[in-house]
C-alpha cells in the first residue's frame, strides 16, 4: 500500500429529515446565494422545503446552471456574489450545480482571469464556505473537493479542484430521486460504478481493505441498479443508492493505491464535443480502455472477475476478458449504450481531434503507469465507435 494522507471535513447529513439541519449548519448573520439549476427542485418541492429553512437568513437566488456547467454562466453568478457581499453558498442539485458552486467558492476571492483556475490548474487556498442539497446521486461531489466546468466558447471541459473547495456540509435526502427521469438513475449508477472502476481496476499494491470497499460498493450498485431504474421508489434501495455514489468518490478508496482517471479525461472530450452526458461517455469509454491496456490491467481484472462476478475457473486472461463481457452484459442489462456511434453518427475524425486536444494540453502519460500517450487515447476512441 502507498502512504497516504485522509483529509475529509464534509459535514454529510443523510435522511429524509435532512434539510431540518440546513439552518444550523449555516453562519448565523450569512447572506446567502442559493445556486440551482434549470428548475427541477421548484417541480419536486425542494426548493420550498430548504427555502423554509432559511427563513432567518437573508438569501439571494442564482437559479439556470445548466447541466455541464459554464464558465459563461456562472461568471453571471459571480458578479452577484461580489456586487452583494454574498458570505455563503447554497447549491440546490446535482453534481452541475455542485460543481458550478464551487467554481463560484473558489473564484470568489481569486484575484485575475478566474478562468486560469481552471486553464492553469489552479489550487486556491481561499474560497467562500459553502453547503449543498444533493437532488441527484452520482458524482460524489457533494462530499468531494473536485469539479468539472465547461467553456462553452472554446469548447473546454476541465477538471479543477483543492482541499479548500470541501462542502461545509452536504444534505442528503434519498427522497429526492422519487422525481429523477430514468436516465438520470441509469446515470448516477454508470457514474458511480465507473468512480470506482477507475481507482480499483489498475494492479495489485496489497491494499485488501481498499479493494474490498470498492468491491463492496460495486457489488451493491450491480445489486440495487434494476431495482432503482425500472422498479418503483422504495426508500430502502434510494438510500443505499445514495450512500453508494458519495462512497464511491468522497476520496476514501482511492487513499494508498494507484488510479487510472484515463476514462474521465477522454469522456469529458466526449460531452464536450457531442454533448452526451458524462455518465454515458464513462460506459462508452472505459470497456474498450480495459481491453486495449489488457496486460497492464488483467490481474486485477481477474480479481475483479472472482469477487464480483463469480468466476472461478480459466486462466487469469480468460477470467479478465470474461469479466469485461459481463460488465457490458451488466451495461446493457439497464438499457446502458456502450457504443459512440449509438449516441451519433458524427464520429469520423473525432479521434485525431482527441488526440491533438492531449498533446496541446501536455496531457502525454495518463493511466496508472503513466503509459497512455495521446496515440493510445486515439486508439482507445476508435475502438469505441
Ligand atoms: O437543472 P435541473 O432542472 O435541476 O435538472 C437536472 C439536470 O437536468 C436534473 N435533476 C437533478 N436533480 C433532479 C433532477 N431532475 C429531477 N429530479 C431531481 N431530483 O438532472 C439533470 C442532470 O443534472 P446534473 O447535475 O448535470 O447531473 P450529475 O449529478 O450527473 O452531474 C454531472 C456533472 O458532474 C460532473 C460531470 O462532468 C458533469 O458536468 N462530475 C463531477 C464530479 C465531481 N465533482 O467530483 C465527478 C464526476 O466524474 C463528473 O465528472
Ligand atoms: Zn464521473
Amino acid at each position: 500500500m502507498n502512504p497516504f494522507e485522509l483529509y475529509n471535513p464534509t459535514k454529510l447529513i443523510f435522511g429524509i429529515e435532512s434539510y431540518l439541519r440546513i439552518s444550523h449548519e449555516i453562519p448565523k448573520g450569512a447572506k446567502i446565494l442559493m445556486t440551482y439549476g434549470g428548475g427541477s427542485i421548484k417541480s419536486n418541492g425542494v426548493y420550498d422545503q430548504v427555502l423554509a429553512q432559511l427563513k432567518d437568513f437573508q438569501v439571494l437566488e442564482f437559479g439556470g446552471i445548466e447541466a455541464n456547467p459554464t464558465f459563461e454562466t456562472l461568471s453571471k453568478a459571480l458578479d452577484i456574489i461580489r456586487s452583494e457581499g454574498i458570505t455563503f453558498l447554497l447549491a440546490v442539485g446535482g453534481g452541475s450545480v455542485i460543481d458550478g458552486t464551487k467554481f463560484l467558492s473558489a473564484a470568489a476571492y481569486f484575484e485575475g482571469d478566474s478562468w486560469d483556475i481552471l486553464k492553469k490548474g489552479i489550487r486556491v487556498s481561499k474560497a467562500m464556505p459553502f453547503g449543498t442539497v444533493l437532488t441527484l446521486p452520482a458524482t460524489g461531489s457533494e462530499m468531494n473537493s473536485g469539479a468539472v466546468i465547461t467553456r462553452k466558447e472554446t469548447g473546454e471541459k476541465l477538471g479543477m479542484g483543492s482541499p479548500a473547495l470541501f462542502p461545509q456540509f452536504s444534505c442528503l435526502n434519498p427522497e429526492v430521486i422519487k422525481s429523477l427521469p430514468q436516465l438520470q438513475l441509469k446515470n448516477g449508477i454508470v457514474d458511480a460504478f465507473t468512480h470506482v472502476l477507475e481507482q480499483y481496476m489498475t494492479y495489485p499494491i496489497g491494499a485488501e481493505l481498499q479493494d474490498r470497499i470498492s468491491e463492496s460498493i460495486l457489488k451493491t450498485l450491480i445489486y440495487i441498479a434494476p431495482k432503482v431504474i425500472f422498479e418503483p421508489y422504495n426508500l430502502p434501495i434510494a438510500s443505499n443508492f445514495m450512500w453508494c455514489c458519495t462512497m464511491a468518490l468522497n476520496g476514501l478508496i482511492q487513499k494508498g493505491v494507484p488510479t487510472d482517471w484515463a476514462t474521465h479525461m477522454i469522456g469529458h472530450e466526449l460531452t464536450a464535443k457531442y454533448d452526451i452526458d458524462h455518465a454515458m461517455t464513462l460506459a462508452i469509454i472505459f470497456p474498450n480502455l480495459w481491453r486495449y491496456k489488457f496486460e497492464n490491467k488483467k490481474e486485477k481484472l481477474a480479481q475483479y472477475a472472482e469477487r464480483i462476478w463469480d468466476i472461478r475457473t480459466g486462466s487469469i486472461e480468460e477470467k479478465a476478458e470474461f469479466a469485461i463481457q459481463k460488465t457490458v452484459d451488466f451495461l446493457h442489462s439497464i438499457e446502458v449504450k456502450t457504443k459512440l456511434s449509438d449516441y451519433t453518427e458524427n464520429y469520423n475524425g473525432f479521434s485525431d481531434e482527441v488526440k491533438k486536444t492531449f498533446e496541446a494540453r501536455n496531457w502525454i502519460a495518463l493511466g496508472e503507469r503513466k503509459d497512455i500517450t495521446p496515440d493510445d487515447v486515439k486508439k482507445i476512441v476508435e475502438r469505441s465507435y
